[in-house]
């Protein structure tokens, strides 16, 4: 089969968008070339010709030799605009921005399919790990029961530095903000929300449900403490933050972003630093383990790279499993053993919200209870009182010891 010719109108050229323009040139045997880049701003220094660059977006998505749009830049609401208009013109896209998707997934599938021309996004996931085409792939007939991983890089980077090396965490954050890991807005990074993006586009490749940010719950890293910190280092724990999607008996999806007590003997206890790891489990192939580097310019211009050639034979997302009729499990039937910390202006009952009690500790400024609570109630918590959750694990309700005001009736149950 011949492989079709690309003309690349690349969209933003920052760490990755410069990443993907060396990736290139260093891999001519891809017969690709970039037509033209269009930038934002107009008077900064970049380290090739002026000729190259322009400031009007329409000169790429209204030119007809150009087939292809690379879209890298980090708005996610204009990206959607330029994606958007770039579909309706017939052009294939390759996007990193999974803000963009994440939040506009339903329409982006009514625009490949409308305008019959495909989008590619593996650069919007783990960024050097193939994982996106494999879930798409070959996950097509074996089923997939749960997908675990660390997805982002930078909180990673914070929490191995912080831990090992004895930095603070701006320090840590400063750090990954230099090497070029970390989002514009770093809080999308440090509360979860760039997790819980990834996760949602792996929940649609993996078990092909489409769901929107707004349904899946996420904490970072930004609110955790010395007493967590310890604790895990006293129990031989590594904190990370998880995004986490299981499919259950019923067909339902339990879905979260949470930082996790991570034990010696669970394989991503060692994936440190940048690196991002994802842990499937199926039924047939049981569990798979894919690692690599989850940020940074080289290793998401490695996957825009793969996405590239992909194009160069047609190919597209079929998207399979869409059709499933799975949908989200009710908050109510999650329940996760969790350490949560507060401070005392918190509501004085916290312990009430808990379904089993294992630990208690209460200072005159502070507290922690270890214990088992519902997603629900957990949802709610956090948005009354400030606080600080690490998972344990998921639990099944027939493992409760003790039950506790299972069936009280508190507010929010
Ligand atoms: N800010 C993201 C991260 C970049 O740290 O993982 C890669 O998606």
């Amino acid at each position: 089969m011949g492989r079709k010719n690309i003309k690349i109108g690349l969209f933003g050229f920052g760490c990755v968008g410069f990443g993907l323009y060396e990736a290139l040139q260093k891999t001519p045997s891809l017969k690709t070339n970039i037509k033209r880049i269009c930038v934002k701003t107009k008077n900064k220094q970049r380290p090739i010709l002026n000729e190259h660059f322009t400031f009007d977006k329409n000169e790429i998505l209204f030119d007809n030799e150009i087939n292809t749009v690379v879209e890298l830049i980090d708005d996610a609401d204009a990206a959607f605009e330029i994606v958007k208009t770039a579909l309706q013109n017939g052009k294939a896209v390759v996007t990193a921005n999974k803000k963009m998707i994440a939040e506009h997934f339903t329409e982006l599938l009514d625009l490949q399919k409308k305008h019959n021309v495909p989008l590619l996004y593996e650069a919007a996931c783990c960024a050097s790990i193939p994982i996106i085409r494999n879930l798409e792939e070959y996950y097509d007939n074996d089923l997939l029961e749960s997908i675990e991983g660390i997805v982002n890089g930078s909180t990673n980077y914070i929490l191995t530095n912080t831990s090992l090396k004895n930095i603070s965490y701006n320090e840590a954050l400063k750090e990954a903000q230099e090497k070029g890991y970390a989002e514009t807005n770093p809080l999308l990074d440090v509360a979860g929300f760039d997790a819980k993006y990834k996760l949602i586009i792996l929940i649609a490749h993996a078990f092909g449900i489409v769901t929107s940010p707004e349904n899946v719950f996420n904490i970072g890293i930004d609110k955790l403490g010395e007493l967590e910190l310890n604790y895990a280092k006293e129990k031989g724990y590594k904190i990370k933050l998880i995004a986490f999607a299981e499919k259950k008996e019923d067909g339902k999806i339990v879905s979260f972003v949470l930082p996790k007590f991570i034990n010696k003997n669970d394989k991503l206890h060692s994936i440190d630093d940048v690196f991002n790891a994802v842990k499937t489990k199926s039924y047939f192939s049981d569990t798979q383990f894919f690692i690599g580097k989850g940020a940074g310019a080289y290793p998401t211009a490695s996957a825009v790279l793969s996405d590239i050639s992909a194009l160069t034979f047609d190919y597209r997302y079929e998207y399979k499993k869409l059709n499933n009729v799975d949908s989200l499990e009710n908050d109510n039937k999650v329940f996760l053993k969790i350490l949560l910390r507060y401070d005392l202006n918190s509501i004085d009952e916290l312990k009430d919200y808990f379904i089993e009690l294992n630990e208690s500790y209460q200072n005159f400024n502070s507290g922690y209870i270890i214990g088992v609570i519902s997603l629900k109630r957990l949802k709610f918590v956090s948005t009354i009182s400030n606080i600080s959750v690490v998972l344990f694990d998921v639990v099944k309700q027939v493992e409760f010891v003790n039950k506790r005001n299972l069936n009280k009736s508190l507010e929010v149950a």
